[in-house]
């Protein structure tokens, strides 16, 4: 992309800004993906561009060459600025002007509000009211805004924040963020399932026993306590990210790789996304809600926030009804694992597999989102000799073995943005279906006693 790009960073000293946005703009940038790129943080701090480039360093070092990173930091700027105060904006845009003139041209603006959501409402009212969202050009080139989830909290505040949104900037400027949805290993579930003609005629409740979706971390909540505890597991991954999951597994084959046709079977989906009201007899899990034992100690008070979750899901249409989604994810557990497991139907009676084997009994295929990216699937073939004994064996694909590199998830959300592809960013409609499945589920959750569990340990 050849096009001047310039990107502001409401909140550039934060965390995520740090950990995820500067190192992916790092690498789009070496990558030559992005050619002509200015970075802009706008926060309250009193800091110099060289206070900046200093701050952000460290999180550089490992990234690239040191004269590399040298030149990149030349790009990253800091303008000061109070975000309730509205002549911070109008100096932001002067600003940005000014850089325009010095390049004779009218770049692309992309506003990343990475700052916590209570601030969304008066960062959004005050872009509109500077009129920073306009854009200074004719060209195709535009001003975006890029926000960070939470959507809201609920049904009701995901509507108030989107109603906002809808008054104050067209829909095409507007990039929701979940990165699953920019993670390499998610868009593959797509092209694994309608590259192969072999699987799709399988995927359905014919076939197919029941999905588990795990989302599990070995850290603990740390220095997010606050902003946490007024979350929970459940709001903080589940909403989003494991439903977004649960999408590409079960959504239909689009009619074609269109932004509105691949969004809009997302969409179809996530509404007939429901709780499984009936045990299941394929899955003998239950719903269950639990916290690590040092949580109450880390966030300094007493909690009834679940670290960990279980939900189990069904989608109610003809092709799945039946069969069992089973969400699971957690803080503090012994492993840090993201992967999707599909359990297909037991084999026939005619199968020489050991009775004993309950679910190792069936096939079954992995996507296995991180670590150790790849697909996998178990099958079973007979071990060799005159006895009727049979093994089990993998057919897998690893990233490791691709030449390759996995791009981060927010390089490909910050590429996307950029030349104007919305197909990896959630829509309204779907942030609404996931907020209706995650209230109902609330309400179930609410009711069971809270389970503890050992930071570090299983569940
Ligand atoms: C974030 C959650 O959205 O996703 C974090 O707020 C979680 O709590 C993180 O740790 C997980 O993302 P990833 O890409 O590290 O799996």
């Amino acid at each position: 992309m050849d096009n001047p790009t310039t990107i502001i960073i409401f909140g550039i000293t934060g965390d995520l800004a740090k950990k995820k946005l500067i190192p992916a703009l790092f690498n789009l940038w070496i990558k030559g993906h992005v050619k002509n790129l200015q970075i802009v943080g706008f926060s309250r701090r009193d800091m110099t561009d060289r206070d900046i480039r200093e701050e952000l360093l460290p999180t550089l070092l490992t990234k690239g060459e040191e004269g590399q990173i040298k030149k990149f930091l030349s790009l990253v700027h800091y303008k000061q600025g109070m975000f309730d105060d509205i002549d911070s904006y109008k100096n932001l845009l002067s600003y940005l002007n000014h850089m325009d003139e010095k390049i004779i041209d009218c770049s692309n603006k992309l506003f990343y509000l990475s700052v916590p959501p209570t601030l969304y409402e008066m960062i959004l009212k005050n872009i509109h009211l500077s009129g920073l969202h306009i854009h200074c050009g004719t060209t195709e080139r535009q001003t975006k805004i890029l926000i960070e989830k939470p959507f809201g909290n609920d049904v009701k505040t995901a509507k108030k924040l989107d109603a906002l949104l809808g008054k104050l900037f067209k829909e095409s400027q507007l990039y929701r963020i979940d990165h699953y949805l920019g993670k390499d290993t998610l868009q593959n579930i797509l092209t694994f399932r309608f590259s192969n003609t072999m699987f799709e005629p399988l995927w359905n409740n014919k076939h197919i026993k029941k999905v588990e979706i795990n989302l599990f971390e070995k850290n603990v909540v740390g220095s997010r306590g606050v902003f946490y505890d007024e979350v929970g597991a459940l709001k903080d991954v589940g909403q989003n990210h494991m439903l977004a999951m649960l999408s590409l597994i079960s959504m239909a084959q689009p009619k074609s790789l269109s932004v509105r046709d691949v969004r809009s079977e997302r969409e179809k989906v996530i509404s007939k996304t429901k709780l499984l009201k009936s045990k299941s007899k394929e899955s003998d899990l239950s719903f269950l809600r639990a916290q690590y034992d040092i949580y109450e100690s880390e966030v300094g008070k007493k909690s009834d926030t679940e670290t960990f979750f279980r939900v189990i899901a069904e989608i109610d249409n003809k092709k799945w009804k039946g069969v069992p989604f089973v969400l699971s994810s957690g803080k503090g557990l012994q492993e840090s694992k993201t992967e999707i497991k599909i359990y297909f139907k037991d084999p026939s009676p005619l199968s020489f597999l050991p009775p004993q084997q309950k679910d190792q009994e069936t096939n079954t295929l992995t996507f296995r989102i991180q670590p150790n990216e790849g697909i996998e699937i178990l099958f079973w073939v007979k071990t060799p000799g005159f006895e009727q004994k049979i093994e089990s064996k993998k057919l897998s694909f690893n990233y490791s073995d691709s030449k390759d590199t996995i791009p981060d998830a927010y390089e490909r959300i910050f590429f996307d943005c950029i030349v104007g592809d919305q197909t990896l960013f959630p829509t309204t409609k779907e942030i609404l279906g996931q907020w209706k499945f995650v209230e109902e589920a609330i309400k179930v959750l609410k009711k069971l006693p809270m389970e503890k569990y050992k930071v570090g340990g299983g569940i």
